[in-house]
């Protein structure tokens, strides 16, 4: 499963300390590092050791060289810039009137392949709603589950104020999907442990890979719930077996710029020393 080159190996080790599976060892002082009994079944195909590897010494059968796309530096951004890029980005609940190219979505969810997930298990799939038409049957179908739970669970629709959303869209307010023209759905297989925090993972980098973009995101917290737990909405929605929508995401081209960024709860922080 793994090559390293005996001439560009410098014995230097790294890819033994950095080997998330501790499945590579040096076995004499001058050989290169090697397989452990059972590491090919044990790798999680992470490509630590071939990205790692200073000397471009190391293969894997399945990690492509030709897949693996050089760090540039100079694409580097400062903690200056990283924090305000994360401090100003924003919920958007106000979008034009105007579909965002499948292009863009497709670059977005592509950066989003890279988001980290327990075991390398990369269990993330998407659902795109781009047709608006379909988002907003859908979105009645959220109403519908409101109006139920006004019944079933009056706390809860009081607590979450459904009685405000459902008035608002008697009178032709979207208080679910804010109008937008497109949702993206993250799913995986309820079965897998690892799918919940990839799918929340990977929505939020496709979030700032949008707002890097100049596109308005709202993480749509009612639909997903409703998806969840609404056998009408599960079913339209029509995802592999054993799927669940994890994550949900309003998309559009933000009608307003925001030009101050609201405070927020002062950090709670314990130190143990
Ligand atoms: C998991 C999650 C679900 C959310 N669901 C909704 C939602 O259904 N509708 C909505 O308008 N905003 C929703 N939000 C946005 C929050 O209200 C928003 O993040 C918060 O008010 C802070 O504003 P900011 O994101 O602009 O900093 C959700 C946020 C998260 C993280």
């Amino acid at each position: 499963m793994i090559h390293i080159d005996p001439e560009r190996c410098k014995r230097d080790l790294i890819c033994v300390m950095e080997c998330p599976a501790r499945i590579l060892e040096q076995k004499t002082k001058e050989a290169p590092p090697v397989l452990v009994r059972d590491g090919e079944a044990l790798c999680i195909r992470c490509g630590h050791c071939v990205a790692v590897c200073p000397h471009e010494a190391f293969s894997h059968r399945d990690i492509p060289g030709d897949q693996l796309e050089p760090v540039r530096p100079e694409l580097q951004i400062s903690f200056d810039q990283t924090a305000q890029f994360l401090k100003s980005r924003r919920s958007i609940r106000s979008y034009k009137n105007q579909p965002v190219e499948r292009e863009k979505i497709l670059d977005i969810l592509n950066v989003a392949r890279f988001a980290p997930s327990g075991h390398n298990n990369q269990p993330v799939s998407w659902l795109v709603i781009y047709n608006t038409d379909e988002l907003r049957r859908l979105t009645s179908m959220v109403i519908d589950w409101m109006r139920q739970m006004q019944q079933e669970n009056p706390a809860m629709a009081a607590q979450w104020h459904f009685d405000r959303i459902l008035a608002g869209y008697e009178i032709g307010m979207d208080g679910i999907c804010r109008h937008a023209p497109h949702l993206l759905i993250a799913h995986a297989d309820k079965a897998d442990p690892t799918a919940p925090d990839a799918c929340v993972i990977a929505a939020s980098a496709a979030e700032l890979s949008a707002f890097a973009m100049g596109l308005g995101v709202c993480w749509a917290g009612f639909f997903r719930t409703a998806a969840l737990f609404w056998p009408p909405l599960s079913q339209a929605l029509a995802l592999p077996s054993g799927h669940l929508p994890y994550a949900a995401l309003m998309i559009g081209y933000p009608r307003f710029v925001y030009h101050r960024i609201p405070p927020r709860k002062q950090l709670s922080i314990t130190w143990r020393t």
